[in-house]
């Protein structure tokens, strides 16, 4: 059995150049364009026939992105690829997880629909499972989700000392419980009220002061960043210095980046998208759920091949 073929679609080169190292896999490309109408052309530049291939997508900005994945995945398989995954560091759409109001897509599940017809597994980080509870719920191929949460406590643990970890809503309570036992510090949960894509109030219930601990914020996504800045503001206003904002998914819609900076907030995300404020990487733990799921040659083999 050859080694995989691992392929990035555009933005995601120095993930799939990490993953090709940890799992010795050979580093493939397709030729994507852009026609003056807006339709995409796809070409393979490395040949997938009789290869367990794996793609590497995240899936931040997402509407751009998905067509292009399932014309490589569909292309690889007519081209006679044995195998075709899925790395999504982000998974997007999780959020819209039922009908809220009445007459809404729920679009979780279509999108879950469309990968589960293109891919033979998905590998991705935290989606975020708020209401469903596992991925199976609404994938019907196999899907091994990686957890940040020891990553995030051992840089806490590394960067800051007498931490107070505090979630900035309840859905953040499952991440924020797991990195504090993990990082062997107490965490508080506040109270979120979201009355639109940018209008979220923060209010603290049942109020634990910070005794001089150093306030970490924790939370799985960073989209408008109005529930990181409100929940910075929160913990200034109670004469404390600027928090440290950690997240899983840094996706960074309207600049948010440069607001929480502006704001006075050091921001720390995993580089299950790339940005500047990459500080934890979860190549490791991507690399050894792919194992579980792609076809991979035995180790031996690949070392007598490489001399
Ligand atoms: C909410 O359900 C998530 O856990 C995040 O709190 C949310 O997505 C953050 O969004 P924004 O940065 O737009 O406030």
């Amino acid at each position: 059995m050859s080694a995989p073929l691992i392929i990035a679609m555009p933005g995601n080169e120095a993930m799939t150049q990490a993953l090709a190292r940890t799992l010795h896999a050979d580093l493939g490309s397709i030729e994507l364009h852009a026609f003056p109408d807006g339709e995409t052309y796809l070409r393979f530049l490395s040949d997938p026939a009789g290869r367990a291939l794996i793609f590497v997508c995240t899936l931040d900005r997402p509407n751009d992105k998905i067509l292009s994945l399932l014309f490589a995945a569909a292309a690889a398989r007519e081209l006679g690829a044995a195998t075709v995954g899925l790395v999504s560091p982000y998974l997007a759409y999780m959020r819209q997880d039922r009908r809220f109001k009445p007459g809404e897509a729920v679009t979780s599940r279509e999108v879950a629909r469309l990968l589960s017809g293109a891919f033979d597994w998905l590998v991705t980080v935290d989606p975020h499972l708020h209401r469903y509870g596992s991925l199976a719920e609404i994938y019907r191929i196999p899907t091994r989700v990686v957890h940040a949460a020891p990553l995030i406590s051992q840089w806490i643990r590394t960067h800051v000392s007498n931490p107070l970890i505090i979630g900035p809503d309840s859905e953040s309570e499952q991440w924020v419980s797991a990195v504090s036992k993990d990082a062997g510090a107490p965490y508080t949960i506040f109270e979120k009220a979201r009355r639109g894509d940018r209008d979220v109030e923060i209010s603290v219930k049942k109020h634990r002061g910070l005794d001089g601990r150093t306030p970490v914020l924790v939370d799985d996504i960073i989209s408008s960043g109005r529930t990181m800045i409100e929940a910075v503001r929160l913990i200034m206003a109670q004469g404390a210095g600027a928090p440290i904002c950690v997240a899983v998914h840094g996706l960074f819609a309207d600049n948010s980046d440069t607001s929480l900076a502006q704001a006075g907030a050091r921001v720390v995300t995993s580089n299950s998208i790339s940005h500047a404020t990459n500080g934890i990487d979860v190549t490791e733990l991507l690399a050894s759920s792919v194992r579980e799921l792609a076809p991979m040659p035995a180790r031996d083999s690949i070392l007598n091949d490489s001399g």
